[in-house]
């Protein structure tokens, strides 16, 4: 009776990298040592001089709630960037900031699809989009991607998956677990569909290769989800915006205020110090991350487990590998003998099996290091 309560979240999963990453420690208690590719975050230090504006914020009392759609100069931050990245005019009353995009995506969910409807999604994606949409009560639709296409999204399969029940499509570009980004011409044609669209960028600033640009660029009718944790190195943190149409802002902040009350307010002012002075620092991260993804790739290359594709964002790298192993015994397997961390595929959705995702946030030496004990692993 009592577990039968909970049973509408039965099919809410856990993230398998934490699995692999509570064995690793377990192994790593044992002295052994772990190369960990598994992680979705930077290995960098958050920029001193964001940190300091959060010690000075605190030493100063910042420390109280804020609106609920987060301090002005946070937002006003938030519209310069993208006037200045994506040559796009929003104003801060479209902007809504909390402690990390999670929380934001699961409000976008519930804003715009009431629960029994469907969202279309991608297979693969982020383990959380499943789980959120479960969570929201939201019916799943999922649209699959393949490696033969480059991971591109197929604009006539997202039309056939589309329903009289379906509010909304969530797309994520660059994209975890594979690095790739949707085409200027896919994010038009989804744009014009007409349905709301949920567009997770939190990947935007580390894209690598060509240009950068946003579902914004293209539609108005949307929710574009971003974050401080990935470009900035601000994981732990916790703070992330969303931008919506001017139509949703009040609801949106209704259930914000409800749900959060406001973001921390000297993670806020921290935000700003990030967004509006340390983007050269970033910068260079993001440089050394570029660096690390060329080197990880002509390595793989060269001892045969090409990827066969090009992750051009992100710091992912989604590898099918030259076994006939299910994705999550193969990462546990890699794990005892080779003492290398990655997550498997089959977290990103059914269409992951018979991949594992790398992530070369780590240093050259590991990359390296890593690479040769898959190669021992595969091949010898
Ligand atoms: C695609 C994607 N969106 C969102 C997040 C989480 O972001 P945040 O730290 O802002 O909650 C992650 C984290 O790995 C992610 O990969």
């Amino acid at each position: 009776m009592v577990a039968n309560a909970i049973s509408h979240l039965s099919d809410v999963s856990s993230f398998l990298a934490m699995e692999v990453f509570a064995r690793a420690q377990e192994l790593e208690k044992k002295g052994r040592n772990i190369i960990h590719l598994e992680f979705g975050e930077p290995d960098f230090p958050t920029p001193a001089a964001i940190s300091k504006t959060a010690i000075q914020a605190i030493n100063d009392s910042e420390t109280r709630y804020t609106h609920t759609q987060g301090i002005m100069p946070f937002r006003e931050a938030v519209v310069d960037k993208y006037r200045r990245q994506y040559g796009v005019n929003i104003s801060p009353d479209q902007i809504l900031t909390s402690s990390g995009s999670s929380v934001l995506l699961y409000l976008a969910i519930r804003l715009l699809i009431p629960p029994g409807d469907d969202m279309i999604m991608t297979n693969l994606c982020y383990s959380c989009y499943n789980n959120l949409a479960v969570i929201a009560g939201v019916n799943p639709v999922r649209v699959d991607i393949h490696l033969e296409d480059n991971f591109e999204l197929d604009i006539n399969a997202v039309k056939k998956a589309i329903t009289p029940r379906t509010r909304a499509i969530l797309i994520n570009s660059p994209m975890n677990p594979t690095g790739t980004v949707l085409s200027k011409s896919c994010m038009k044609e989804l744009a014009a569909l007409g349905i709301p669209i949920i567009s997770d960028e939190i990947y935007s600033d580390l894209t690598y290769e060509g240009d950068i640009y946003s579902i914004l660029n293209y539609t108005d009718n949307c929710i574009v989800l971003n974050g401080l944790s990935k470009y900035y190195a601000m994981t732990g943190w916790r703070l992330g915006y969303m931008i919506m149409n001017p139509a949703w802002t009040g609801v949106a902040a209704k259930v914000h205020q409800n749900m959060m009350i406001s973001a921390a307010e000297f993670v806020q002012k921290a935000g700003v110090t990030a967004i509006a002075e340390a983007e050269n620092e970033c910068a260079k991260m993001a440089k050394a991350f570029d660096e690390r993804r060329k080197f990880a790739l002509k390595r793989l290359s060269e001892c045969g487990l090409d990827p066969g594709y090009n992750p051009v964002g992100a710091f992912y790298i989604f590898l099918k590998y030259p076994k006939d192993i299910d994705s999550l015994s193969l990462s546990m397997d890699i794990l005892e003998k080779e003492r290398v961390a990655m997550t498997p595929g089959i977290d990103f959705g059914p269409g992951g099996e018979g991949f594992i995702r790398l992530s070369y946030a780590n240093s050259m030496e590991n990359i390296d290091e890593a690479i040769k004990r898959l190669e021992h692993y595969f091949f010898s």
